[in-house]
């Protein structure tokens, strides 16, 4: 069974570009995204690491540690980042910081249900799954937030995935849900939970669209 929403984040050691982890300790108390890739020297995953690399500070402002992961020993991986470095370096400075854990085993793949058997377009030289293009969003009491699983083909979207970051912080911190393609300064929505008396203390601009949608300004 693979993870769920609102399960713990499974602990694990592993050795990393950055050197040895026990994964809780290294989580701490903060906000995390650990996302996989089917292989280094694979090109959709290149570009993505140097992306990552390239909004580390967008990471850091809102308090997220990043680590990748991928199938391959920690040889490779350090041969590797040179390249993500040089190939995204042609389009902004690029360095990649964050570690990226070496799963040669896929001990951890397994762990975290990020094999795909089932994905024939998502094999190695040998007709071996790969590791799947997974995202997961871990809270700061280690607790799965968000799972994403892409296809081989089609690199993953970052402004996304710091998008729903911002939403589960903001929800965190207040009694609201974001809507639709709803983006950082946009309004929210007052959560269901909310009554109608308690909404007009705590969200006095809010506006009554129907009476289970309402809708406010946040002040951030
Ligand atoms: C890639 O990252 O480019 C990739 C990896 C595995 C299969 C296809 C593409």
């Amino acid at each position: 069974m693979g993870l769920r929403l609102g399960d713990t984040a499974p602990d694990f050691e592993a050795q990393t570009t950055g050197g040895t982890i026990k994964f809780h300790e290294w989580l701490g108390n903060s906000w995390a995204v650990l996302f996989s890739h089917p292989g280094d020297f694979t090109p959709v995953c290149t570009t993505e690491l140097g992306e990552v690399a390239r909004r580390a500070p967008d990471f850091e402002a809102r308090g997220v540690k990043v680590i990748g992961i991928s199938a391959n020993g920690l040889d490779d991986h350090h041969k590797w980042v040179q390249d993500i470095n040089d190939y995204g370096g042609k389009f902004a400075p690029t360095d990649v910081q964050f570690p990226i854990i070496a799963d040669e085993d896929r001990q951890i793949s397994v762990l975290y249900d990020m094999l795909d058997y089932q994905d024939a377009t998502n094999r190695d030289g040998k007709g071996l799954p790969f590791t799947i293009r997974t995202v997961f969003i871990i809270d700061p009491k280690k607790t799965v937030r968000l799972t994403l699983a892409y296809p081989a083909s089609t690199g993953r979207n970052f402004d996304e995935i710091i998008r729903v970051i911002d939403s589960l912080q903001l929800g965190d911190k207040h009694r609201i849900t974001t809507p639709v393609n709803w983006k950082k300064g946009d309004d929210v929505i007052v959560h269901p939970s909310v009554s109608n008396e308690e909404a007009k203390t705590l969200f006095p601009e809010h506006t009554v669209h129907k009476p289970y949608l309402r809708t406010t300004p946040l002040k951030l």
